[in-house]
């Protein structure tokens, strides 16, 4: 049997669109409030878009910024993975137009599909190439232009979303010797395929003139029913990332941003307090396969991934699927 070689997370980065829309653009569009919003998932404002910038802008940037904290160059990186469900294209994969744009000359590229379990699919894909010796750089992305697919008079759906990426460069520990994934899991229950859904535009459902017109290419989801999967799956979630583990061992959790109240409720059944729990959903919404990755980069510069402690991160989404990752800072 060969020996699996360690892998740790050498960089990362991330990149916000520059745009921000607040709770109180949104009371322009449709019947809410800043006051509901906030109460009801922690937002406060995200990021969108502008005319003409799309995802594999933002997931460029992200990839530039995470290769330059690994002190690492593009032609440096073997493989590009992102996860999105939002890709500039159907066809090509996004994938591919950032490993032309920073320069991975010999790169190979693909896309996952994951929804909001994008990045960890990601991560854990990347990871298995890495360890099994079939690759020593892999560039993986989490990165969504959502707001190019809400319905902006949905007022239950609308509100939730952003847009942004985030990217990690996964190489051999011995060569960076900094964020050890000590675990991944991945799961999925494809029965609840109609909870997080987008109808239209599909080969099931190819773009019409009436699909359009009805607005089938938008995100529409259950919310009560996500609400209560999403409590148990991020809690049994933690529980099983931290097995053998006591609540001082761990340095920090990355919980998908995907509402305040379901982190906090989620973090109630696990029994734990939420003072090691990373949140900036206020700042950027539900950037679904973008969250953890903007989070990872955010709390690395914030100083906030000590040495030597676990880091803990988990995600559930369209699909359904789920995973999680345990790390050693
Ligand atoms: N502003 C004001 N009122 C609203 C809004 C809004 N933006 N949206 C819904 N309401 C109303 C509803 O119409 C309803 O009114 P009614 O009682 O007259 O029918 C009332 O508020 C309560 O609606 P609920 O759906 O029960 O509100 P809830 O407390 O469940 O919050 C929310 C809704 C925020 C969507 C919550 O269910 C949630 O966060 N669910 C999970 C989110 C989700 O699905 N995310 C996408 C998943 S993809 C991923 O990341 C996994």
């Amino acid at each position: 049997m060969t020996s699996r070689v360690r892998v740790g997370i050498a960089g990362t980065g991330s990149c916000m669109p520059e745009r921000v829309m607040t709770n109180h653009d949104f009371a322009k569009l449709v019947d809410t409030s800043d006051e509901w919003i906030v109460q009801r998932t922690g937002i406060k404002e995200r990021r969108f878009v502008s005319e003409g910038e799309c995802t594999s802008d933002l997931c460029v940037v992200a990839a530039q910024r995470a290769l330059e904290s690994a002190g690492l160059k593009a032609t440096d990186v073997d493989l590009v993975i992102t996860g999105t469900l939002t890709p500039d294209y159907l066809l090509p994969a996004v994938s591919c137009l950032i490993q032309d744009r920073i320069g991975a000359k010999r790169a190979g590229a693909f896309d996952l599909s994951a929804a909001c379990t994008g990045f960890l699919t990601a991560l854990s894909v990347g990871e298995s190439f890495v360890a099994a010796g079939r690759a020593k750089c892999v560039l993986v992305i989490g990165a969504e232009s959502l707001s190019r697919f809400l319905d902006l008079q949905d007022r239950s759906s609308c509100i939730l979303f952003g847009d942004g990426a985030g990217a990690a460069i996964l190489r051999p520990w011995d060569d960076c010797r900094t964020g050890e994934v000590l675990k991944t899991t991945l799961g999925a229950d494809g029965s609840g395929f109609e909870l997080i859904h987008m109808k239209g535009g599909g080969a099931k459902q190819p773009p019409t003139q009436e699909s359009v017109a009805r607005g089938d290419h938008f995100i529409r989801l259950k919310g009560r029913e996500v609400f209560r999967f999403a409590v148990t799956k991020m809690s049994d979630l933690i529980v099983e990332m931290a097995e053998g583990y006591s609540y001082e061992d761990i340095g920090l959790i990355v919980p998908h941003q995907v509402n305040a109240r379901i982190i906090e409720s989620a973090m109630e059944r696990v029994g734990w307090p939420l003072d090691k729990v990373f949140i900036n959903i206020d700042k950027y919404g539900n950037t679904s396969a973008g969250t953890i990755p903007i989070a990872l980069d955010e709390a690395r510069r914030a100083g906030r991934l000590e040495s030597g402690k676990l880091l803990i991160s988990v995600a559930f989404g369209a699909g359904l699927t789920w995973g999680g990752t345990l790390i050693r800072w």
